[in-house]
């Protein structure tokens, strides 16, 4: 994993937005998020991230045959993050990387396609990588960011604390952040590995999470009304995916440890997507899984979107939440609406 340095609490973002470390902490369990300094994309998150999943299978970039990057916060436009990563890492151009935008769901879904990619035997080494910056979605200038940071005096420009006050329940909830892992081919026969996915999208809740502005179903596809309007900030109809949250995740782990003939009892622990703790907290009763089953760290890093799996499992292998051979349960849920869950014995 990697994460930017500099530390974001609630009570910094309250020096721009009419919020309070109270009302976060009970609605959603987030105490903190990080976020990037201006210039640093997900790309170079998600490249920092790589090295260290690199440095840990004692590999080098070379040795890679398949880089998928998600993001929904992608650099640019285009090219996505895949090839902007292979160029800072210094790939070899037979390296193919393929950008996937499932939202939250995104890392499950690169773990899934990695599966089924190094199952086919087309390629053996593969790097999975989430990364988000969504502190670009916040429309604020830099002379605001000084004022939350505590670099500059405030009070906040009134213009900017009424926009950032509007977009609150919104603005509490992401940070930046990245996590990759390096999956290969196991024919060793010792049964360790992914044992399989249920995924699924229902695209009729499309506009539940979804940007409105940008995008060229416009023309031209930005515009500055757009960003008067605010139509370049998410909107989430927060209390509708929530309900949808805590139905969906339970249900897929259910049918994926039905589908691999393996029950609750047989995991050692389940790592959510980290959108809110209060819908995980559900989840983890709707299971009835005890505590020491599930791993949370939302507390300090906030939603990062495709890059919740790969934080969370990372802090839970170094916290030793699992060892070898115990068998891990992952499930997400977002935008799109894509969900799912997957089964790995580590
Ligand atoms: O990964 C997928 C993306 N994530 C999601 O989709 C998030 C899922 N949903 C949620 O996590 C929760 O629905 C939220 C945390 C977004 C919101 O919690 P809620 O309990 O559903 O609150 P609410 O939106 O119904 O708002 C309740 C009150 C409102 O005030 P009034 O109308 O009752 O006076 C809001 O204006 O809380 C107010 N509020 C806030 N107050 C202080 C909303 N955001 C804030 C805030 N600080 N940051």
């Amino acid at each position: 994993m990697y994460v930017p340095p500099r530390v974001y609490t609630n009570e910094m973002l309250s020096r721009l937005m009419d919020t309070t470390d109270e009302w976060v902490v009970q609605r959603t369990g987030i105490q903190e998020r990080r976020f990037a300094e201006a210039g640093t994309g997900s790309a170079q998150l998600g490249v920092e991230a790589a090295r260290a999943a690199l440095a840990s299978a004692n590999l080098s970039p070379s040795d890679i045959d398949l880089v998928i990057f998600a993001t929904m916060t992608p650099d640019y436009y285009f090219p996505g993050n895949g090839g902007l990563l292979t160029a800072a890492l210094g790939m070899k151009p037979s390296t193919h990387a393929l950008d996937i935008r499932m939202q939250c769901a995104g890392f499950l879904s690169g773990m899934q396609t990695a599966d089924a990619f190094i199952r086919s035997g087309m390629y053996d080494r593969v790097l999975l990588v989430g990364a988000e910056c969504h502190s670009g979605l916040m429309p604020w200038p830099e002379s605001v960011w000084d004022v939350v940071k505590g670099e500059a005096e405030g009070p906040c420009d009134p213009f900017w604390r009424a926009t950032a006050s509007g977009m609150r329940d919104r603005a509490v909830l992401f940070g930046d952040g990245a996590g990759a892992m390096v999956l290969e081919a196991n024919d060793s026969g010792d049964g360790r590995g992914f044992l399989g996915f249920v995924m699924y999208t229902d695209g009729t809740h499309w506009d539940k999470l979804h940007i409105p502005g940008g995008g060229c179903k416009s023309r031209p596809y930005f515009t500055p009304a757009m960003f008067e309007s605010l139509a370049t900030i998410p909107i989430v109809e927060g209390r509708q995916v929530f309900r949808l949250a805590v139905q969906l995740m339970p249900a897929a782990v259910r049918e994926v440890l039905g589908r691999h003939g393996r029950t609750l009892d047989d995991v050692k622990l389940l790592l959510m997507h980290q959108a809110n703790l209060r819908i995980n907290e559900a989840v983890q009763k709707a299971l009835d899984l005890p505590d020491e089953r599930v791993f949370n760290n939302i507390q300090k890093y906030g939603n990062t979107t495709a890059g919740t799996l790969p934080i969370v499992f990372d802090e839970a292998s170094r916290l030793g939440k699992f060892q070898r051979g115990d068998l891990v349960c992952f499930t997400a849920l977002g935008a799109g609406l894509h969900w799912g869950a997957g089964l790995v014995s580590i």
